[in-house]
């Protein structure tokens, strides 16, 4: 683990989790997973689907308490979240699912949300109204318009058509960069992390932890494709090394 000392505005140590299986034994699911992402950052946590990344989320983001360990938010730490399915407001318009969420969002402010994340001309409308790619889209604008210290999202560009995720994985790198909101996505793709994040966290078979960490040093926008595939070889020679030893700890 490498230490950020005080300055690690998200400090993440779970020592173990367990899930009780259907037939009622306990599956551990998460062991001895670590890791820190500094304020301002942007952190992608990778691996394959069911390993553990949205039992993991939902641990940070405090909705579960049934585990072993230490997650460390600031103290008064503000949490926005964008759960993979976007959980709307049915009976709400667009901009009524944003004051509803952010009551002390000024008029203004989520009007400029909307306009920012190309809804303004969504706002009047209701969510089963809306494609998957806008719902996914207001979804991201309320966790933002409450201001968040700390912004997770769980597979945010998933079921989305290729054109639709990369306009929205370019849309949401320029927000963070902009806002500069401390920001943690989960998601299976590895060219999606290395693409919007600072630091990507590559996730074991279960139970998972971390086992490698890529620092992507370049500025995002500054990141040639050739940089990138060289992250990727990286990242996917790490993932070959960690299947042959069977997910073995070192
Ligand atoms: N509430 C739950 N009860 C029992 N098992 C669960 C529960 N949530 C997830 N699991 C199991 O835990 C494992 C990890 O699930 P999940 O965190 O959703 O993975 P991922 O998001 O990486 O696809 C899976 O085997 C899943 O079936
Ligand atoms: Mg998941």
């Amino acid at each position: 683990m490498s230490h950020d000392g005080a300055a690690a505005l998200l400090e993440v140590r779970v020592t173990s989790k367990d899930h009780v299986t259907a037939g009622g034994r306990p599956q551990r699911v998460l062991q001895d997973l670590q890791f820190t992402l500094p304020m301002g950052r942007a952190g992608a946590v990778v691996g394959p689907s069911g390993c553990g990344k949205t039992t993991l989320l939902r641990l940070i983001a405090g909705l579960d308490a049934q585990y072993e360990g230490a997650i460390r938010l600031p103290a008064g730490g503000r949490l926005g979240m964008v759960f993979q399915e976007p959980r709307l407001l049915p009976w709400r318009s667009v901009v009524d699912n944003l004051r509803i969420a952010a009551p002390q969002a000024r008029e203004e402010t989520i009007a400029a949300l909307l306009m920012r994340l190309g809804l303004a001309e969504h706002a009047g409308h209701f969510p089963g109204e809306l494609s998957l790619g806008l719902a996914r889209r207001v979804a991201l604008a309320r966790a933002l318009a409450i201001e968040p210290d700390l912004l997770l999202m769980d597979e945010p560009f998933v079921s989305l058509d290729a054109m639709l995720a990369r306009e929205l994985r370019g849309e949401i790198a320029a927000l963070i960069d902009e806002r500069r909101v401390t920001t943690l996505i989960v998601t299976h793709d590895i060219r999606e992390a290395i693409e919007l994040a600072d630091r990507v966290f590559l996730l074991s078979t279960r139970p998972a932890r971390v086992f490698t960490t890529l620092e992507i040093a370049t500025p995002r926008r500054a990141l040639t494709k050739a940089a990138a595939d060289a992250l990727q070889s990286e990242a996917e020679a790490a993932i070959e090394a960690m299947r042959a030893h069977g997910g073995m700890r070192a």
